[in-house]
């Protein structure tokens, strides 16, 4: 949920500003507060500056140097003040320590600290790390002290730490991620690659129990637990530098939404060998769970509604409520775990419990390098490339669209589903333009001052729905609330009410009559109907038109949704890169 970065030997020797420009593009990790601690020049001591607020327009007047931290912050323990911000420092002020993850035993940590006789300025759990390791230095090794703090620390968490005196980085991995990059002289560590991707795409992703140390003379991989040197497993990734850069978009939103033209139809060319290799198990009878977190939740149970057009049953869970019944797994199930991150701690606990009971784990993951796609068995990665924004668009569509060919693959129609997504391409790039977005805004306009929203939709277009309405309210802060068409008549119609705006998505498939008896039926109660759909209808008072495609019309629909969300957000001030409390990864329960 925070952002970790640090460099050794920065080319520059401005490697405060290294740490700034990497941090901006980690941001989407959590933006309450930044903060970089520099070991200057000659001199032992480390400097720090922190700040409450996002770091976007951020400067930082530290000094010159070549080994320094930094750290953005989602607040857990203690509010967002500067106080509580990262780094934070040890008594003699020789330590400082970034953290991601939470402390879940700090209390009695603190207690013995305090004990002990050590000041702390901040309320968060991270403080006590700093001043554990200063404990133990008093009688161990750096890296004994470092390695030994960590393990008494319960939790999923990562941490990255600076000495000044030894000129030393020491960053240690459990359940919350972290990566090294390696450039010819320089060093990174960072909780994402795109902190460090303009001067290395050489990179190890460290697994849970493995710790790095950076100094000036080596990077070293170690067993936190052991102590004991291990060998680096260098990867070099083909993410390109633009990937991470707004490439003349004013919000990385709006740039992922537009990309969306090539991400979906790359879908149909990659990952082939493991989408038939995991329909081959489905074929050979195992049953398929999907589970997922938010919008990849939504995309399990799109997905459910592909399979179930092709005769395949298939259950979807939200992680967080897998549990109970995880019991009826084993090994006749192929667990399929969709995750952006490969980092949410849900899904990772539903996976694993899965995993436990004798499962296959399939993991569908945009990030790369990921705790999921190590758990997996099969790993289907969906290629939608670097997604910064935090509310999630292309990589909803590309593992959608990945599923969409797995359902084919199992009844041998992948070709054919492969071709589908291939003109879905071409229909987006005549349609995903700037005509439709100067409609959109016109849209907003008149939605602007609204604050509750309604949407239905059936069969396919049921999950699209509460994909819509998520984009709605993360992006722009409006209530938004997604029906299956065939509820209202149960309960919901009493919410509408004179000029209520209403979106109704849908397609032209079988179920279209219904959804328009439905649309008839809110605007009877004076909702305004706003259709998302590819055909013109008396019911509609507005009309988004989307490209028919088929079954795949659900993705049109749904970036309507996404444009409407970050339009919506853009005209209410809201940062559409960084709604207000949420994170990019959510690693914690
Ligand atoms: O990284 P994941 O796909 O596992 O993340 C799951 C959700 O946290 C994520 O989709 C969240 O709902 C986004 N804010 C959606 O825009």
């Amino acid at each position: 949920m925070c952002g970790i970065f640090g460099v050794i030997n920065d080319q520059t020797n401005e490697a405060a500003q290294t740490i700034l420009t990497g941090l901006k593009k980690l941001e989407y990790r959590g933006y309450d507060s930044w903060g970089i601690a520099i070991k200057p020049g000659s001199s032992d001591s480390l400097l720090v500056e922190k700040h409450v607020g996002k770091i976007g327009l951020a400067q930082t007047s530290l000094p010159q140097g070549t080994i320094a931290i930094g750290h953005t912050r989602w607040a857990t323990h203690g509010g967002v003040t500067d106080a509580n911000a990262h780094p934070h420092l040890d008594c003699t002020k020789k330590i400082a320590v970034l953290h991601n993850g939470i402390v879940e035993n700090y209390q009695e940590l603190k207690v013995k600290l305090l004990e002990q006789g050590h000041t702390f300025i901040s309320e968060t759990d991270t403080e006590i790390i700093a001043h554990l390791i200063e404990e133990k230095l008093k009688n161990q090794s750096l890296k004994k002290a470092v390695f030994g703090t960590f393990k008494e620390l319960v939790g999923s968490n990562a941490i990255a730490v600076l000495h000044g005196k030894s000129e030393t980085i020491i960053a240690c991995r459990n359940g919350s991620p972290l990566v090294v990059g390696m450039g010819v002289a320089d060093a990174y560590v960072a909780s994402d690659v795109p902190a460090f991707l303009k001067f290395t795409n050489n990179v190890h992703f460290l697994i849970d129990g493995e710790s790095v140390i950076l100094t000036k003379k080596s990077i070293l991989l170690y067993n936190t637990d052991s102590g004991s040197e291990k060998k680096f497993s260098w990867s070099v990734l083909d993410w390109k530098v633009e990937d991470a850069e707004k490439g003349g978009y004013p919000h990385f939103l709006l740039k992922e939404i537009m990309e969306q033209k090539k991400t979906i139809p790359k879908t149909a060319q990659i990952n082939l060998v493991e989408i038939e290799k995991t329909a081959a198990l489905i074929r050979a009878g195992k049953k398929i769970v999907l589970a997922a977190c938010g919008t990849a939740s939504y995309c399990a149970l799109a997905a459910k509604y592909f399979f179930a057009q092709g005769g395949i049953h298939a259950e979807s869970y939200g992680a967080y409520e897998f549990l109970p019944f995880a019991q009826f797994c084993n090994s006749d199930t192929v667990f399929i775990a969709i995750s952006q991150s490969g980092e949410t701690a849900d899904t990772l606990i539903a996976a694993k419990a899965a995993k436990k009971n004798g499962a296959t784990l399939v993991a569908l993951v945009n990030a790369r390098g990921s705790t999921l796609e190590r758990l997996a068995d099969i790993t289907i990665p969906v290629g939608a490339g670097p997604e910064i924004a935090v509310v999630s668009t292309k990589a909803f569509t590309s593992q959608l669209a990945t599923l969409y060919l797995l359902s084919h693959a199992v009844d041998g129609t992948i070709a054919k589903a492969q071709q589908n997504l291939t003109d879905l391409g071409n229909a987006l790039e005549k349609w995903l333009d700037v005509k439709l977005q100067k409609q959109v805004v016109e849209l907003a306009k008149t939605l602007m001052d609204h604050e509750d929203m309604y949407l239905v939709g059936k069969h396919l277009n049921y999950p699209a729905t509460m994909e819509f309405a998520l984009k709605i309210k993360e992006a722009s802060y409006i209530h938004a609330e997604p029906f299956a068409a065939g509820e209202l008549k149960h309960g919901v119609i009493t919410l509408i009410q004179k000029g209520t705006p209403c979106f109704v998505l849908s397609s032209n498939d079988r179920v279209k009559h219904e959804v328009l008896s439905s649309a008839a039926e809110l605007k009877a109660r004076g909702g305004h109907i706003v259709g998302i759909a590819p055909y013109e209808s008396l019911e509609f008072d507005s009309l988004i038109k989307t490209p028919d495609a088929g079954d795949l019309t659900i993705f049109p629909n749904v970036i309507v949704g996404q444009l409407l969300g970050y339009y919506l957000g853009v005209g209410r001030g809201a940062d559409p890169d960084k709604p207000r409390n949420l994170a990019k990864s959510v690693t914690v329960k």
